[in-house]
């Protein structure tokens, strides 16, 4: 089938980047969150980006103002009714992900197909949910979405051809390089990447290094964008606690158990650049 508009549930950090590059190549996107205020401030994150591409250069005011009018917010889910494509970025919960997507199967035309942003939960459990289990797949973005060029486009037992051809052309359609999985905990790069993290924060806990020292050696040696500490408060220390949680409840392996000190960070609310402290102090910012 061809898309043409899109549905987003959820404006969060991958939600909006999803939303915006849709928006920019020219899909009809319908973005929904749970309130009001949720909306206001993902709506707001898509505004500051797009601000940030005109002052670096990568688009005009005319082109913001462009983007912004394909972009409409709604807290109702049946806003989504006749959306050809949908996509959920909401938080990491399998229960809540499958309630949402049996409510919008109810609600949504049979032919379109739903997608899901998870990082590391089970495409199948989600598709078996639903009344469209061939329409369903993993389509998942990184952040930051706008500049980030890849999607993993997971493939489940159940997903049909055509549904994954269809995911496959909408990821190539918004800009980005795709790469094919299964539905494996962690796809490919959180497979690797989470492991990576989380040593790092062990290596921080035993005393190894500063976590200055720690990263700078990733940066400097490896030519990584950010040391491995830096990284994971950037993609949020929650979320990378709930993938390792995930991960090692699936493989049991002591390579994804989340170290000590990234579960007290977490406890202590410290979730790193979202909520301005992780492993560094992003007051001042
Ligand atoms: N829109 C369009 N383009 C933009 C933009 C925007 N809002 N903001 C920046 N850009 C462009 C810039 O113009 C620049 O382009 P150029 O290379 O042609 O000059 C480029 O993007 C880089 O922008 P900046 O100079 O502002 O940014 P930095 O050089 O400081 O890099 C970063 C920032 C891209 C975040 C870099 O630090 C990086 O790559 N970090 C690693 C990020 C990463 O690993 N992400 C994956 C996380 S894992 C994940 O998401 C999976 C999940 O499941 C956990």
């Amino acid at each position: 089938m061809e898309i043409k508009k899109v549905g987003v549930c959820g404006c969060g950090l991958m939600g909006s980047g999803i939303v915006e590059v849709s928006a920019k190549a020219g899909y009809e996107v319908v973005v929904r969150e749970i309130d009001e205020a949720l909306l206001k401030k993902g709506l707001g994150r898509i505004d500051k980006s797009l601000s940030k591409a005109v002052a670096k250069g990568k688009a005009t005011e005319a082109d913001k103002k462009k983007v912004q009018s394909k972009i409409r917010g709604t807290v109702e889910l049946g806003d989504l009714s006749d959306f050809d494509f949908n996509n959920a970025a909401t938080t990491e919960n399998l229960e809540e992900k499958i309630k949402l997507y049996r409510e919008l199967d109810k609600l949504v035309k049979k032919e379109a197909i739903f997608a899901s942003n998870t990082s590391s939960l089970s495409i199948t459990e989600m598709a078996a949910s639903t009344d469209r289990p061939d329409k369903f797949v993993g389509l998942h973005f990184f952040n930051p979405v706008p500049i980030m060029r890849l999607v993993e486009v997971v493939r489940a037992e159940v997903t049909s051809e055509e549904t994954y051809e269809a995911a496959k052309k909408f990821a190539e359609s918004v800009g980005k390089t795709v790469v094919s999985c299964k539905d494996s905990p962690g796809f490919v790069v959180n497979r690797i990447l989470v492991p990576y993290l989380l040593d790092a924060v062990r290596a921080l806990e035993s005393g190894v290094a500063t976590k200055e020292d720690i990263d700078n050696g990733m940066k400097l040696g490896c030519g990584h964008p950010m040391g491995p500490l830096e990284l994971a408060d950037f993609v949020g220390l929650d979320t990378t606690y709930h993938i390792a949680e995930i991960m090692f409840e699936e493989f049991k392996d002591p390579r994804y158990a989340a170290p000590p000190l990234l579960k007290r960070l977490v406890k202590a609310g410290h979730l790193g650049r979202k909520t301005k402290k992780g492993f560094y102090d992003y007051g001042k910012e």
